[in-house]
Formats: C-alpha cells, structure tokens, sequence
C-alpha cells in the first residue's frame, strides 16, 4: 500500500461515514441511540426519529457538530415516515443510509388461547410496516442516486422459533423476508438492503421479557445472568454499541457488495445448541 492509501485506510477507519447522510428511527434510547452516536462519530449527518421527543432531543443537544437533527415520526403512519424522509433531504440535500431501527416486542404471553389480537396488529404495524414505509419512502431519494444502504433491526428470532411472543418472532421473520425481497429489488438501482440481527442487549425492550423466575431485585444484573448463562459465547456480553458496530458495517463502504443478508451479532447462538450437553 503506497503512503497516500495508507493514510486514506487511516482516514476511512476512523470516519466512516464521512460526508453520509443517514436517518436511524427509533434513535432516542437503546440500540438506536448508540447507532446515532456510532454514525455520528463516524462523519455521518444524522437525522433521528422517534415517538419519545424529549429523549430525542436530548441525544441530539449532546452531539457536536455537525448538527444532527431530531424529528416526531410515528413509523406506523406514512405521512409521517414521508416527512422524515424529506425532512433529511431538506437539512442535509441528501439521504444515503436508512436504518430501520424503531421495535416493539408486544406483551409477553404464554397461552395464544389469551392472545390479544389488537396487540399482534401493533407489533405487526411498528415492526413490518414501519420498516417497510421506510423503504418506501427512501427508495423515492435513493432510486435516482442509484446508491444507498437500507439496515433494518431484525433479531435472533428472525432465525429460531422460541425466543419471543409470537407477534414478535412473526414480525421479525416478515422484516428479513421484506428486507430480502426489497434487496431484489433495488439492487437493479444499487442500492443494498441487510439486516442485522442481534441476541439479547440490555434495553428496556429486552428487560420486559427476562421470565418472571429469573426476577431479581436489580432488574439489570438478573437481566444479565440470565442472558450470559443462556448465550453460546461466553466471557463476553453483548452491548448496544456491538449492535452499532455491525449496523456501521453494513452502512459503510466496507459492505459496499453485501445486500439481502442478515447479519448474526450473536456469539454463534442461533447457529448451535447446548440442549444436548454435548460440551456443557
Ligand atoms: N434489545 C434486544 O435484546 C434486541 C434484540 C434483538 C433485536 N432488537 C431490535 O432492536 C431494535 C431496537 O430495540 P431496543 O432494544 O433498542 O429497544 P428500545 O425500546 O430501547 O428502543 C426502541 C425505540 O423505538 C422507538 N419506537 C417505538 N415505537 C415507535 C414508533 N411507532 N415510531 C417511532 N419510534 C418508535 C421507541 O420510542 C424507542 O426509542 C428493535 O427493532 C428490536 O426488535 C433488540
């Protein structure tokens, strides 16, 4: 590598997403809110969208420059997701990388004798069809660019049956078939759509499905003995920013041939299983 592309490798490592324009839904907390801060301290111009304005602001006030902007947007409710998509366009001229990350689990329950269907519809609406919205709207932007990244937050339960109520593991496995299906697409204008989909991180979404037995009275530390015992790779707990970390991969340029993939960021969970004791 000459001198020059040795400093460009420098350049690229550090700033990522220099001169990127990206839109993260569901940024106020959790997952999306370090995938904020990830792209920001990667170059990115981020705008982020969110139903929680105060924690939404608040990430934006704590970032420097350059600016990133918050916006309410409903992700069920396309005028709303159409005027984030333009209000991006509006602040930074462009829109370069979508990140579908806005999710609800639903209500855990054990019998679907009990199942409430207004709940499925909710979990449906926030996880499918906001995520396809989002698409929609950014394929209006990115189609004539002929570029553009497309990362939607699906989960291991995109992969295996028992891991979250049924309207979750239904949505998640719809989210990696539209992903997949969005990818064929518009791969025809260059545009690449993935997904990334992580184990558990300790967030108030994950929190509100540790089962009751494993209730201690520092909700955190049961949350993460419980995660921890049940996790395939052991000695290391999976954090919001390794989700962020994967999300910025598949972002960047560095992913710039990967589309219609759903990328694991789960210590081999899904890909073995312990139920036979063969090595535990
Ligand atoms: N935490 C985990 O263990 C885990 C594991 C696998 C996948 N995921 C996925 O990661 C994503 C983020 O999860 P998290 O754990 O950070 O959750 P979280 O609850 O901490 O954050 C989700 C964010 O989405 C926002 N949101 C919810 N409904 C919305 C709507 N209608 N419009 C706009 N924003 C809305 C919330 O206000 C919140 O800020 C979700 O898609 C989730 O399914 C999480």
């Amino acid at each position: 590598m000459s001198s020059t592309s040795a400093k460009e490798g420098i350049s690229l490592s550090t700033q990522r997403l220099l001169g990127k324009v990206a839109l993260v839904t569901g940024g106020a907390t959790g997952i999306g809110e370090s995938i904020v801060r990830l792209f920001h301290k990667h170059g990115a111009k981020v705008c982020l969208v969110d139903v929680q304005d105060n924690l939404g602001q608040h990430v934006c006030e704590t970032l420097g420059e350059p600016k990133a902007f918050y916006f309410h947007c409903d992700v069920t409710t396309e005028d709303d997701v159409c005027r984030a998509v333009d209000f991006t366009v509006d602040k930074f001229g462009t829109l370069d990388i979508l990140v579908n990350n806005a999710g609800v689990t639903g209500s855990p329950c054990n019998d679907i004798r009990n199942a409430d269907l207004a709940e499925f519809e909710k979990v449906f609406d926030i996880n499918v069809k906001g995520a396809f919205l989002g698409m929609k709207h950014a394929a209006r932007i990115m189609i004539p660019q002929k570029k553009g990244s497309i990362v939607s937050l699906c989960s291991v339960a995109s992969a295996l049956g028992g891991i979250g109520p049924h309207p979750y593991t239904s949505s998640k496995y719809a989210l990696l078939g539209l992903t997949k299906n969005v990818a064929a697409e518009l791969g025809l204008h260059g545009i690449r759509v993935n997904c990334v989909s992580p184990y558990a991180v300790a967030t108030n979404l994950a929190l509100a499905h540790l089962p009751e037995e494993e209730r201690t009275e520092d909700a955190w530390t049961g949350f993460r003995d419980f995660v921890g015992r049940n996790a395939n790779l052991q000695g290391v707990e999976l954090t919001v920013d390794d989700v962020a970390n994967a999300v910025l991969f598949l972002a960047s340029d560095e992913s710039r041939y990967i589309s219609g993939d759903n990328l694991m960021v789960d210590g081999g969970f899904t890909s073995v299983t312990h139920s036979l004791r063969v090595f535990r």
